[in-house]
């Protein structure tokens, strides 16, 4: 008697959990393509960091409630070089409208630089910090600027209004709303 045993064969297609870039980055100094794949595994695939792969503009940009963690880690990651206001050390300052490397004006060509490096000791940043932090540092590094908002190129119009040249001691809120809100 034969029985025919229908194996329902559950086809399926593997899709690469690494983000889809729309925007090829590409290292500051090399111009060769960035490859995610050797990113931090922790904080690769955040809403933020998905966004920012597609439009290259930083979603935690002047966000009150990412700006802590951004502060935090430029503190200890990047400040002991580039001074601790971004105003430079041996590392060239972050806060003003110059840039050695003019992409940097770009969020698209700051994350490349922090990611990938640019020369000497500026190393590239993908072993020390997750995709997420950078992002973070990004944003506390543009909420530096000291300089007039109209040249704060990388801020929405709607930014643009509202941003204050950074004028040295600020007092962040207490975990306000935002995207990095902590939740209790
Ligand atoms: C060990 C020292 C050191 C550390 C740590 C360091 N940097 Fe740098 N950085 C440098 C030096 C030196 C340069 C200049 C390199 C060059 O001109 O190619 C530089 C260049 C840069 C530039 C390019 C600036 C321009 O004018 O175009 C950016 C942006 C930058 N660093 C951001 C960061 C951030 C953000 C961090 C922390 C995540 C960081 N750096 C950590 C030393 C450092």
């Amino acid at each position: 008697m034969a029985r025919v045993m229908v194996a329902a064969i559950g086809a399926f297609v593997a899709v690469s959990a690494i983000a889809q870039t729309a925007i090829t980055f590409r290292n500051t100094i090399t111009g060769e393509v960035l490859n995610f794949n050797d990113a931090l595994p922790e904080g690769k695939d955040t809403p933020a960091v998905k966004e920012f792969m597609t439009t290259g503009k930083n979603p935690y940009n002047e966000d009150m409630s990412c700006l802590k963690q951004g502060e935090q880690t430029f503190l200890s990651a990047c400040s002991g070089c580039h001074g601790h206001l971004g105003e430079g050390k041996i590392g060239p300052g972050l806060n003003d409208a110059y840039w050695t490397y003019p992409q940097n004006e770009t969020d698209e060509g700051l994350f490349s630089t922090i990611y990938g490096g640019a020369q000497a000791s500026m190393g590239p940043q993908y072993q020390n910090l997750q995709l997420d932090e950078m992002l973070k540092v990004m944003a506390w590094v543009r909420h530096l600027f000291k300089e007039a908002p109209e040249k704060a190129t990388w801020l929405t119009d709607e930014q643009r209004k509202s941003f204050k040249p950074y004028a040295g001691h600020e007092t962040l809120p207490d975990n306000p709303p935002g995207k990095c809100q902590a939740k209790k």
